[in-house]
C-alpha cells in the first residue's frame, strides 16, 4: 500500500494531566488523529491532523447496520524515556480479521503499523508515565449512504489516541486492583457463527444494558455465558464483554478456549505464554459455569482475574448473582498468581523486566 501520510498536527496543546489515576478511562483524547478514506477500491488521503468532527451522510452504513470495527492497544513510556508498542502486529492482524468478517477492506499490516507509529510519534509528549499509557483506538466505519443491506463501497479508517490511566476507577494501575463481577444468566453477548470472536462495535452495543445493570450493583464487569438454552450450570463461561477471564485452581490457570464466540485477547495470549514460561500449568478449555460455581463454593478456585489491553490484569473479588448471592475466590485479592502475572506483563511493557518474548516495538 503506497499512500503518503500528510502530517499537519496541532503540536501546542498538551492534555497530559498531573494525576492520571483521576482521569476516567476513555475520556481524554489527544489533540491529533490519523484518518484515511477508502473509495474506488483503494485507500487514499491519509492525514495526521487535529481531531475533528466527522461529516457523515445520515444514510451511512455504519449508522444503520453497524458496519464498524475497532481495536484497542497502548503505547508505554518506559523509565529510559523510550516509547514502545506491545505486540501491535496482533492487533493489526485481528483488525484485518474483523474487516474480513464485516466485509470491509483490509489495510496492509506495514502501512497500518506505520500509521500508528506516526501518530504516536506526533503525540509523544502526551504519553504519560506509569501507571498511565497512551491508549490507541484504530476504528473503521462504512460511510456510503445506502439503506440496502449490503457492504458499503466507501470507508473511513481513523486512529484516535487517549491519555489513559486504569480502566476501573478506584484502582491505581500500580497493582492488579479488585473488581466485583455480575454474572449474567439471562443475556449473552454472542452466539455460534456470530461475530463474538471479532471486534465489531455491535458486540459491545449488545452488552450495554447488562453493563448498566452491573454498574448499578457496583460491579465493574459482566461475566457472560454461552448462548445455549440449557441449565445455566452447563453453559460455558465466555468472556466479560470488554475483557477475558481467568481462574486459578490448584495453582493452575484456566481460561475459556477460543471457539469463535469470544475475543482472542492479546493480553490473554501474552499471559498464557508468560504463565507457561514460569512453569504454571495452563488449561485453555471449555469451562461450564457449574465448574466455577462449585470451585468458588468449595474454595478450590483461589483466584480469578480479568485481562485485556484496557484492564491489564485486574483481580476479581466476587461474583454477584441476581438472586443476591456473592461468591468469592478463596485467596485475598490480588492473589499471588494474579500479582505474579500482573508484575510480569507490566514489567515487560514498562521496561522493568527484559523483553524475553520480543514483544516490544520501539517508536521513539
Ligand atoms: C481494550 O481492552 O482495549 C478494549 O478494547 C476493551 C474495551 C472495553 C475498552
Amino acid at each position: 500500500m503506497d499512500v503518503e501520510i500528510i502530517i499537519r498536527p496541532d503540536r501546542d496543546t498538551l492534555v497530559r494531566p498531573e494525576r492520571i489515576e483521576h482521569v476516567e478511562f476513555g475520556t481524554l483524547f489527544t489533540p491529533n488523529m490519523f484518518h484515511m478514506k477508502y473509495s474506488g477500491g483503494n485507500w487514499h488521503d491519509a492525514y495526521i491532523e487535529p481531531v475533528k468532527h466527522l461529516q457523515l451522510h445520515p444514510g451511512a452504513t455504519v449508522l444503520h447496520y453497524a458496519q464498524t470495527i475497532f481495536e484497542g492497544m497502548k503505547a508505554y513510556r518506559q523509565k529510559s524515556g523510550d516509547i514502545v508498542l506491545f505486540r501491535p502486529e496482533m492487533n493489526i492482524a485481528r483488525m484485518n480479521m474483523s474487516a474480513r468478517r464485516m466485509q470491509m477492506p483490509e489495510i496492509s499490516p506495514d502501512f497500518f503499523l506505520k500509521a500508528i507509529k506516526a501518530l504516536v510519534e506526533t503525540e509523544a509528549n502526551q504519553v504519560p508515565e506509569l501507571p498511565g499509557t497512551l491508549y490507541i483506538r484504530p476504528t473503521m466505519i462504512g460511510t456510503a449512504p445506502q439503506v440496502k443491506v449490503a457492504a458499503s463501497k466507501e470507508y473511513l479508517f481513523y486512529i484516535l489516541t487517549l491519555v489513559s490511566g486504569p480502566y476501573f476507577l478506584g484502582t491505581s494501575g500500580r497493582d492488579p486492583g479488585a473488581v466485583s463481577v455480575y454474572v449474567a444468566l439471562d443475556k449473552s453477548r454472542s452466539c455460534y457463527g456470530g461475530t463474538g470472536g471479532i471486534k465489531a462495535g455491535a458486540n459491545y452495543a449488545g452488552t450495554l444494558e447488562t453493563t448498566s445493570k452491573a454498574y448499578a450493583m457496583k460491579c465493574g464487569q459482566v461475566l457472560f455465558l454461552e448462548a445455549r438454552d440449557v441449565p445455566y450450570r452447563e453453559r460455558r463461561v465466555e468472556e466479560m464483554g470488554g475483557m477475558n477471564v481467568c481462574f486459578i485452581k490448584n495453582g493452575a490457570l484456566y481460561t475459556p478456549r477460543l471457539h469463535g464466540t469470544i475475543l482472542p485477547g492479546v493480553t490473554r495470549d501474552s499471559l498464557v505464554k508468560i504463565a507457561k514460561a514460569r512453569g504454571i500449568e495452563v488449561h485453555e478449555e471449555d469451562i461450564p459455569f457449574g465448574w466455577v460455581e462449585d470451585g468458588l463454593a468449595d474454595g478450590s478456585i483461589t483466584e480469578a482475574f480479568a485481562c485485556g489491553t484496557a484492564a491489564v490484569v485486574t483481580g476479581i473479588k466476587s461474583f454477584h448473582f441476581d438472586d443476591g448471592r456473592d461468591l468469592a475466590p478463596s485467596s485475598a485479592v490480588p492473589g499471588p498468581i494474579t500479582q505474579q502475572l500482573f508484575d510480569a506483563i507490566v514489567g515487560i511493557q514498562f521496561g522493568d523486566a527484559p523483553d524475553e518474548f520480543g514483544w516490544l516495538h520501539k517508536v521513539l
